[in-house]
């Protein structure tokens, strides 16, 4: 049943999906809310602090019948399994996944190897909490004496997204004395203006890298060190206090002048997009201090736990998951909308594009044969309510099929007046305009006349999902980012591919190291790309007056 070399659109729960989708494809959501009038409190599940109604998808109790049945067949049990016991899963690059043993129990034991990883990251996390305590109190004192009030990450994808969306998404608790930047683009435009207000005698680099060799990271790191040894009076001792570095590249590191004390650890076990709680949630830590941050590696450790053990039906991610399954492969959506109503989480849809498209864009299944439907839908978002003024027209009646998920909190951290009883009020309302619409018969009965009610019509039937939790703390974050991991973990598991290598950004990678020489050069340079490429290359150097 669960043999692994078989397409997953061979699979028998497949076929059945196909011919359910066949009968129910008509289904309204009106008719099916109307047939159970219980549904909305049945189609609902809670682990941690966290709360999904998913009963405003187009499923029927048997759609989510088969959806299990298909994972079982897929073997997504013992995919879960073979992750948390750190099996190689990671097969094109040869490595165990196990961002789970980052936020394990200090009592806990995973063994990597003949080795138990669990000490390791508590030997990291303590060297952070160390770091960061002496950060925060003032103890840590850059070159000239003075204390560290600046704090500029320096990082690119997993090792910027993450942070970023972090200290975004925990402002409320971060130590406002502290000023937190983050740069990531190759374009010098933002290392300039994240720096251009900072003193170097108070600020302090950290540069992140899982590889310690990214051209965007080592280029911006490399104008940190001269922008801060420039205002410092040009004494490399400076670098000693003033940067510090993640990666699990130690040589590199050093290599690159910053003494290895200074350096926060993580493994090749770690993907760059599932890092944020390793050595690279270091600015997150500084921000928001190690005990809540903790807090937060306790949420990402409660819902790793809920999907380890929940059976498939009650599973969160697992049901998020297969949602998006059925939305993508079965009902044709390519997309999937991440609306936060938290202006906390407004970098989260960026995080989670990363996090979902680097991990299952992906064409090739594990067996190295094409995978026989699509995989990843793209996600996309913005925070509510100001997606509703610009691209919810086109969710609610365009001719595209939108699922979306909402996530919102009971309690605001900033209440003010009646503004989250507005903001909640709209997620509801959303949510609700979109599964049930208004019809032609709606809109004629409130006297509008006759050429207009089309354009006023909303046919609804449109999918959704709802998350809700008490209030954004530390905690709930992590539950939040470690259900949508294992939900893009469970979704690759059916796809049959790897969701944990990134081969796709090589190639544009050589070939702009390729390119730089060309553009560089003083004399013009032979090119041998296609037409098109010569062609731009020749136009840019004439445009800045190389040649
Ligand atoms: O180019 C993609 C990528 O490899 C991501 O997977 C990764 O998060 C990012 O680059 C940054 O890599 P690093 O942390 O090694 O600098």
């Amino acid at each position: 049943m669960n043999n692994t070399n078989l397409p997953l659109t061979a699979r028998p729960a497949w076929h059945d999906l196909k011919s359910h989708h066949q009968k129910i494809q008509a289904a309204h959501l009106r008719q099916l809310f109307l047939d159970d009038p219980k549904r909305g409190e049945r189609l609902t599940v809670e682990a941690g602090g966290l709360f999904l109604d998913y009963s405003k998808n187009r499923i029927t109790d048997e759609t989510l019948k088969l959806l299990v049945q298909l994972a079982e067949q897929c073997g997504l049990r013992s995919r879960i399994d073979a992750m948390f016991r750190g099996d190689r899963i990671n097969i094109t690059e040869d490595r165990a996944v196990l961002h789970v043993a980052l936020r394990a129990p200090r009592t806990a034991s995973i063994m990597v190897e003949g080795e138990d990883v669990v000490p390791q990251v508590y030997a990291v996390l303590d060297k952070m909490t160390d770091f960061a305590d002496r950060v925060r109190s003032g103890a840590w004192k850059g070159h000239t004496g003075q204390r560290i009030r600046n704090i500029v990450n320096i990082g690119i994808g997993g090792s910027d997204l993450g942070p970023v969306m972090a200290y975004e998404a925990l402002r409320h608790y971060s130590d406002r004395s502290l000023t937190f930047r983050f740069v990531s683009n190759i374009d010098g435009t933002d290392f300039a203006e994240a720096t251009h207000d900072l003193d170097p005698a108070e600020t302090l680099f950290i540069v992140a890298s899982k590889t310690f060799t990214t051209q965007e990271t080592m280029t911006n790191a490399i104008s940190a060190r001269d922008w801060a040894l420039k205002g410092l009076g040009g004494d490399p001792r400076a670098v000693a206090r003033h940067f510090v570095a993640v990666s699990t590249n130690a040589a590199k590191v050093s290599a690159f002048g910053i003494d290895t004390a200074n350096m926060f650890g993580f493994w090749d076990w770690v993907g760059g997009r599932y890092s944020m709680e390793s050595a690279i949630g270091l600015s997150t830590m500084l921000a928001i201090g190690a005990e809540n941050f903790r807090a937060m590696l306790h949420g990402f450790h409660q819902m790793d736990e809920h999907f380890r053990t929940a059976p498939f039906e009650k599973n969160l991610p697992v049901l998020m998951g297969l949602l998006a399954l059925w939305n993508n492969n079965f009902l044709g959506a390519h997309t999937i909308a991440v609306l936060p109503y938290d202006q906390y989480l407004k970098r989260f849809p960026a995080y989670l594009q990363q996090l979902t498209m680097e991990s299952n864009g992906k064409q090739v299944a594990l067996d190295g044969s094409k995978v026989t439907c699509d995989t990843s839908p793209i996600y996309w978002g913005e925070p509510g309510t100001n997606g509703q003024h610009s691209f919810y027209q086109l969710i609610h009646q365009g001719t595209r099929l939108i699922p979306c998920d909402f996530i919102a909190f009971a309690e605001s951290l900033n209440p003010r007046g009646q503004h989250h009883d507005i903001l909640m009020a709209n997620v509801f309302a959303q949510s609700e305009a979109l599964a049930f619409g208004k019809t032609a018969e709606q809109v004629t009965a409130e006297g509008t006349p006759d050429w207009l009610v089309p354009h006023r019509v909303f046919d609804g039937n449109r999918p959704s999902n709802t998350i809700l939790a008490r209030r954004l703390t530390p905690e709930v974050l992590g539950q939040l980012v470690a259900l949508y991991e294992h939900s893009v973990f469970c979704q690759g598991a059916l796809w049959n591919i790897n969701c944990f290598d990134q081969w796709g950004v090589e190639l544009g990678k050589a070939l702009a190291q390729r390119i730089v020489p060309e553009l560089d050069a003083k004399t013009e340079p032979v090119l041998a790309h296609d037409s098109s490429t010569n062609n731009l290359i020749r136009s840019y150097r004439m445009l800045k007056g190389a040649s």
